[in-house]
């Protein structure tokens, strides 16, 4: 029996590094998608394919010794070979279209789909058993996460996350395009996070004071999208793109590529961590051509994104 499963990537609209501290953010998952096939096999192995490479690997091996991006994949396998007692294997192929290390979610799309795949192998499972798991995964390489990615990619579409908190859907289906613009710099989350972690220490008052406007930026956001206020919803990514620029997860380049995407759109801003990545424009039907070809002739790759309703998928 294969076991497949896939998960969408994301877009922080707006709130990361906030929401390390417990600010809300809101995300919205788009259709790019990781999927996941595993199988049972005889020998008694893990054996992880991607195309970022591969990781092949005995069960019961202690996690502080693979030093691999794959590593949560061998966790989720080892996970529920060692809980059904089992003296087999899995073989895991990992397929994806999203761009790794960019802000675009692909390691908590991984997470997602890859607990989908793997647990289904073994039992049936729930949404919020999956996530719970998916997070546990994704701690396996960035221990400070929020959690904010990995729930999106399980629930789909528009969301406000609040750490410990939860999230809520948004309902609303807003008229909103997402042009999203690649440095092709990789950055690593774990390390940009720790860099604001040291901004926070060292400037506790002026972080405290854009946790309050952040806090008030995304309160207002959330209104603006229920009510395709696009124009505003994009001042506003202006104004959260100058408090990241603030806590210093900004560089020349991305605010290069902001400027460039702000003539012709609604806004820009970063997505995810920065220091390299993405950054995204909000445009609608008549804008969203235009703010493309802003790109054309750039070295940075630029393509459009719809958002994905569906979220996680098993089949
Ligand atoms: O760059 P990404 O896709 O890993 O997103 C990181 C988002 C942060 O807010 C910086 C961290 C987090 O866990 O929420």
């Amino acid at each position: 029996m294969i076991s497949k499963a896939s998960a969408p990537g994301k877009v922080i609209l707006f709130g990361e590094h906030f929401v390390v501290y417990g600010i809300k953010a809101i995300l919205c998952a788009i259709d790019k998608r990781v999927t996941v096939s595993s199988k049972k096999i005889k020998d008694k192995e893990i054996r992880i394919r991607s195309n970022i490479g591969q990781l092949i690997i005995k069960p019961n091996t202690a996690l502080d010794k693979i030093d691999s991006v794959l590593k949560p994949f061998y966790y989720l396998a080892d996970k529920f070979l060692s809980k059904h007692n089992s003296d087999e294997g899995i073989e895991i192929i990992v397929e994806s279209d999203i761009p790794l290390g960019v802000g675009l979610g692909s390691s908590s799309a991984c997470c997602v789909a890859g607990a989908g795949s793997i647990a289904k192998l073994f039992e049936d499972i729930s949404k919020e058993d999956i996530l719970e798991l998916a997070i546990k995964a994704e701690k396996t390489i960035f221990e400070n996460t929020s959690g904010a990615d990995c729930t999106v990619c399980t629930y789909g579409g528009i969301m406000a996350y609040q750490k410990n908190k939860g999230f809520e859907k948004i309902e609303y289906k807003p008229e909103f395009q997402l042009v999203i613009a690649n440095s092709n710099a990789v950055h690593s989350t774990d390390e940009v996070v720790s860099k604001v972690k040291k901004f926070k220490k060292d400037n506790e008052e002026e972080f405290l004071n854009l946790c309050k406007m952040e806090e008030k930026l995304i309160e207002e956001s959330l209104s603006q999208i229920k009510e395709n206020k696009i124009e505003s919803l994009g001042q506003n990514m202006l104004k959260n793109q100058n408090y990241l620029q603030t806590i210093g997860v900004s560089n020349k380049t991305l605010e290069d590529m902001i400027e460039t995407a702000k003539k012709t759109s609604f806004g820009a801003k970063i997505t995810g961590a920065g220091g390299g990545g993405c950054i995204f424009a909000l445009t609608d039907k008549n804008n969203l051509e235009q703010t493309i070809s802003a790109f054309t002739n750039s070295k940075y790759e630029c393509f459009s994104v719809n958002i994905d309703y569906k979220g996680l998928d098993t089949f």
